[in-house]
């Protein structure tokens, strides 16, 4: 960093707006058309606001205003505000998964930025893949880029109990079916568990990944610990905006910014907080995008010796509201400082270590010192064995201990219908031992990989007292659900991976602490399997779906599109 300051003529949007030809007359008159007289944009910086407001994305109810707090901004420093909608990627609604979609919204975004007289911009997101797809599209562009979070939700509440966004549905579904709270209670906590805009407020997805975009540089400080609702939000807002304008005459590109420290900074930041496990597959996607190489084996080397400090749901008790009144993400990382490479630049031209300098922890519950963490260290781990030969991943923080090695015969589900079909059975042979397996719910196979990894405990377990069992697929699970559940075994059954020859009764052997997963079955009889298998059709014939299912890479290579992962942004166009 440390260019010359920028001058007007040299802006990307003097091609569109500065000279003087037919094509700019187009866009001049066009933006009179607008009701903006010329000084209000003129020799400014052009700053594309891209939004993934929805109608349909409650995560962002709030983002209409949001984003005209961060054009006020804009103005202020200077700059022009062009606000672009981007598709929203809305978690509960979004079918067969948002997973699917990540990587439009990754190319949205970087087209949005190329097609148009964009200078820099500012990415609002936070319901889970819209921030990682923000991210991997502006670095692809790399154009000044800088993100807005949209901030946790408020706590739930039920009858003065607080609820948490996904962790407590999944827990009142299960005693719902075990039959210890009645359908009336069911609905109350449907009314009170997700009660103001803003994004799951457990250590989910979204939390995980506001706070790795924040960890990595690309927020101002303190941007994705705030609650939406709160009026520090809406003042963020203002200071990303007037921050972004500087960015663009200073010429601070995303790349310049995530560098290996930053992805480091960004693992041990979701390590230390217990985040997600979708944060594995979205940052090795976001890393490569930037040119780092990022792989499973690091995340475990760094889990080894980063503790569990944040005391928040999945893994803990506490919210993300909780979590901001005891200092947020500042203070979490101020725990870490040594664990961090301080170096690391930020976007507001200050490093890591400064940003972070001297923040107070005021609640140590809920961060926790380093001298009682909430875990020492494993926050996530990687296994590998005959099972996942290219890797499996699964949160111990977030199981019951006494499944960390564990060896059981397996009750196999050949995908998602067979699975709803059978689970209940009363006949199913499963007791508490059993390790459940789901075939076809990877990338390619379900397809998008969605969130069905923390397969249903059977309803006879349930009802038996059975919380947590060993669980194996080749999906993902939302960053909010808890279990000894093995995520993204690759390569994926659906193009023949090991897990796609797993039988009902088959041995499985987990070990945690060993890092191993394997299948207790005679190599002959693999074999013997292997030539019997035959590929499933594919799901999608035409359009984004048959785009998808061509490109996608494996989860252990972050699902991203072969011919999106790396390689410099792609020329401007040719301006005519
Ligand atoms: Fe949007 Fe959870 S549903 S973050």
């Amino acid at each position: 960093m440390n260019k010359p300051r920028k001058k007007p003529e040299q802006l990307r949007s003097h091609r569109w707006y500065g000279v003087k030809d037919l094509r700019s007359f187009g866009h001049r008159s066009r933006t009179a058309q607008m009701g903006y007289h010329r000084s209000d944009y003129a020799g400014k910086p052009v700053i594309a606001v891209i939004n993934t407001w929805s109608d349909i994305n409650p995560c962002h109810t709030h983002f209409r205003q949001r984003a005209e707090e961060v054009k006020r901004g804009i103005w202020q420093a200077g700059g022009f505000p062009v606000e672009m909608p981007a598709i929203s990627l809305s978690e509960p609604f979004q079918k067969p998964t948002t997973m699917l979609y990540r990587n439009l919204l990754a190319m949205e975004t970087e087209e949005l930025l190329r097609g148009y007289p964009a200078d820099g911009c500012v990415l609002m997101g936070g319901c889970d893949k819209t921030t990682p797809a923000l991210i991997m599209g502006a670095l692809s562009m790399n154009l000044p880029a800088i993100f807005m979070p949209a901030g946790p939700m408020l706590r739930g509440n039920w009858r003065g109990d607080t609820l948490g966004s996904g962790s407590d549905a999944w827990k009142y579904w299960a005693e719902l079916r075990a039959g210890n709270i009645s359908e009336d209670d069911w609905g109350e906590i449907e009314d009170g568990i997700a009660r103001s805009p803003g994004h799951c407020m457990t250590m989910g997805t979204a939390s995980t990944m506001t706070s790795a975009a924040e960890a990595m540089g690309l927020t101002l400080p303190g941007a994705a610990s705030i609650p939406a609702a709160d009026s520090r939000h809406a003042q963020m807002a203002t200071l990303t905006g007037k921050r972004i304008v500087d960015m663009v005459w200073e010429d601070v590109c995303p790349r310049e910014i995530v560098d290996s420290r930053a992805i480091d900074n960004a693992v041990t930041a979701v390590l230390a907080l217990g985040g997600s496990t979708n944060a594995i597959v979205h940052l090795i996607a976001i890393a490569r995008r930037a040119g780092v190489a990022l792989d499973l084996d690091r995340f475990d080397a760094l889990a080894r010796r980063t503790p569990v400090l944040a005391n928040l749901r999945p893994s803990g008790k506490y919210l993300m509201e909780d979590f901001f009144y005891a200092g947020g993400l500042r203070a979490l990382l101020a725990q870490l400082a040594d664990l961090l490479d301080a170096s690391a630049p930020t976007v507001n031209g200050r490093s890591l270590g400064e940003n972070i300098d001297g923040a107070a922890v005021f609640n140590d519950d809920v961060i926790r010192p380093r001298a009682r963490p909430l875990i020492e260290r494993d926050g996530l781990a990687v296994l590998r064995g005959n099972l996942a030969p290219d890797g499996a991943v699964i949160k111990p923080a977030a199981m019951e201990p006494r499944l960390l090695k564990h060896a059981g015969h397996a009750v196999v589900f050949r995908d998602y219908n067979d699975m709803a079909a059978r689970i209940d059975d009363p006949q199913l042979p499963v007791d508490a031992d059993s390790v459940i397996v789901l075939q076809s719910a990877g990338p390619r196979g379900a397809p998008g990989m969605p969130e069905w990894g923390q397969l249903p405990i059977p309803k006879k377990l349930l009802a038996a007292g059975v919380r947590d069992m060993v669980r194996i697929s080749d999906a993902r699970m939302s960053g909010t659900s808890y279990g000894a559940c093995v995520l993204h075994v690759a390569p994926e059954s659906h193009i023949g991976g090991p897990l796609a020859l797993v039988r009902d009764g088959d041995l499985i052997e987990l070990d945690v602490p060993g890092r191993r997963i394997e299948l207790q079955v005679e190599q002959a009889e693999l074999e013997r399997r292997r030539a019997a298998w035959t590929p499933p059709a594919e799901h999608y014939g035409r359009g984004f779906g048959a785009m998808y299912l061509k490109h996608v890479r494996q989860a252990n290579d972050g699902c991203d599109f072969d011919f999106l992962e790396a390689g410099p942004p792609t020329p401007d166009p040719e301006i005519h």
